[in-house]
């Protein structure tokens, strides 16, 4: 279906009844919704947002186009969460009904402040010209859960120098100031993230770009910019839109990454730092975003999906979903990312064993699961390759391994049933040296996110496989111990 201008700014609020149950019964026939994952009901979900604990509760909102798969108006839709397990439904939070703000609800922070959540985000304008013009905008909710919008924006269009691609305010508190920064493309088309200074959250003074080395090959846009800190580190985190492929790099549509360095330094501006490192290595990863918790954990949710591209699901009326919370850990200058521990509460049945294998393919008997968790230890191997084969069916396998000659890590969906955004490759490597491999691979309904030896690395896809394509096999050119866990999910 065509989705015309008109379609796309059609508002929920619009829409009769019965053409939204039509479209949720179109939604729940679809048997690649997911089990585990967070997922729109209908429609199109994009980037997480406001991510937070507030008032004894995780709270979570993403972007959201409930008509349909596609780009159109967006909202806010909220959930919350006692253990990052189990999510109540809280409905939409903010609709696009300002002049501020009408022609999207965007991307931005949680924030709490005074005992409330401030809920910073960019209101995306056009005009009858169809230009767009983006605010930074500010709602409040309190502890009843209301939420109430200011009456006008907090800081109004972007500076000179900056294109209208200037969006997704970060705000957090940095000694005694708040700092909001801004993913924005200078005139020139440089990719870059700007920043303002507040004492109150209300007013906001420009402060200018942060300084980063980070240029050449480096993109025209950064969305969704992030900032934390680890002990004497600064980490920023960003999804640069327009990097060219570079070797077994920057493959999919856009990338997210990050550069680790001294503290940014407010005075200004300049930070410090190492290369850019992409943060997943899989095909469906996007506009991720973090938050502290109240035990000082760094936590970080993704879009489990990427702008500009098709999605399988298209066609039953909805597309993309996050991926799992996973706790952030910084080892040198490189971020790690681990499942977070709650995670475990989804765990039924487990099955255990351990094997040793050599030069062959073994099948694993009467497995037939959709949704699981599997734990493997490769240990004490040489050869060739080691790895496993998921969702395995006629015709269709999910293929991971390591390749101990090359020291890569490879991902291969080329079997992995139907295919979208296969212009972008089916395989992905990535560079790993390894005398251990532990992976720690979450598998839903039409996904999987493999962790390799402790967060190092992460591959985040998606896989439209066949509903009885459920089989596991482990094999190896070479020898290897193997030991497995599996726990249904
Ligand atoms: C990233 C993004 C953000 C924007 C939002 C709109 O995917 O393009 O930059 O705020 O999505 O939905």
């Amino acid at each position: 279906m065509e989705w015309s201008r008109e379609d796309r700014y059609r508002r929920i609020e619009e829409v009769s009844e019965e053409e939204l149950n039509r479209l949720k019964e179109k939604v729940d026939n679809c048997h690649y919704r997911q089990k585990f994952h967070i997922q729109p009901k209908t429609g199109l979900l994009n980037d997480p947002n406001g991510f937070s604990y507030f008032n004894g509760e995780y709270h979570l909102f993403y972007q959201w186009f409930p008509l349909g798969p596609v780009h159109g108006v967006k909202y806010w839709y909220h959930l919350s969460s006692k253990d990052l397990v189990n999510w109540k439904d809280c409905g939409i939070a903010l609709e696009p009904d300002r002049y501020f703000d009408s022609h999207g609800v965007f991307s931005g922070t949680g924030l709490v402040k005074d005992d409330k959540l401030h809920l910073f985000y960019t209101g995306n304008t056009r005009d009858k010209d169809w230009i767009r013009h983006p605010y930074q905008c500010l709602a409040i909710m309190d502890k009843d859960g209301q939420i109430k919008k200011m009456d006008k924006p907090i800081i109004d269009r972007q500076p000179d120098g900056y294109t209208d691609n200037f969006r997704d305010p970060k705000v957090f508190k940095n000694k005694d100031k708040y700092y909001c920064l801004i993913g924005a493309e200078t005139k020139e088309h440089q990719g870059t993230v700007v920043y303002y200074e507040s004492d109150d959250v209300l007013s906001w003074k420009f402060r200018g770009e942060i300084i980063t080395k980070f240029k050449g090959n480096s993109g025209f846009m950064w969305e969704c910019p992030d900032y934390f800190e680890f002990e004497d580190k600064g980490v920023l985190m960003f999804s640069p839109q327009g990097i060219e492929p570079d070797g077994d790099k920057y493959l999919n549509i856009f990338q997210s990454g990050y550069l680790v360095g001294d503290k940014i330094n407010f005075e200004d501006g300049v930070f410090n730092h190492t290369e850019f490192t992409e943060l997943d290595r899989g095909f469906d990863f996007y506009a991720p975003q973090t938050m502290e918790d109240e035990n000082g954990r760094r936590l970080l949710i993704g879009w489990f999906g990427l702008p500009g591209v098709d999605c399988v699901t298209d066609e039953n009326g909805w597309a993309h979903c996050l991926t799992i919370p996973r706790e952030l850990k910084l080892k040198g200058d490189k971020l790690l990312q681990l499942p977070v521990e709650e995670l475990k509460r989804f765990r039924k049945e487990k099955r255990e064993m351990s094997f040793k294998l050599k030069d062959e393919e073994m099948t694993l008997d009467n497995f037939n699961e959709t949704t699981y968790e599997i734990i493997c230890d490769f240990d004490n191997f040489s050869g060739e390759k080691i790895g496993l084969k998921l969702r395995t069916g006629k015709d269709e396998e999910t293929v991971f391994y390591y390749d101990l000659e090359d020291k890569k890590l490879v991902l291969d969906r080329s079997k992995s049933g139907k295919l979208c955004t296969e212009e972008y490759g089916v395989v992905r490597k990535c560079a790993m040296d390894c005398k251990r491999l532990k992976l720690q691979i979450f598998v839903d309904t039409s996904s999987i996110e493999i962790f390799v030896n402790d967060g190092e690395e992460v591959f985040t896809s998606r896989i439209f496989t066949k509903q009885d394509s459920n089989g596991i096999s482990f094999f190896v050119n070479g020898s290897t111990n193997l030991k497995a866990n599996i726990w249904n999910i």
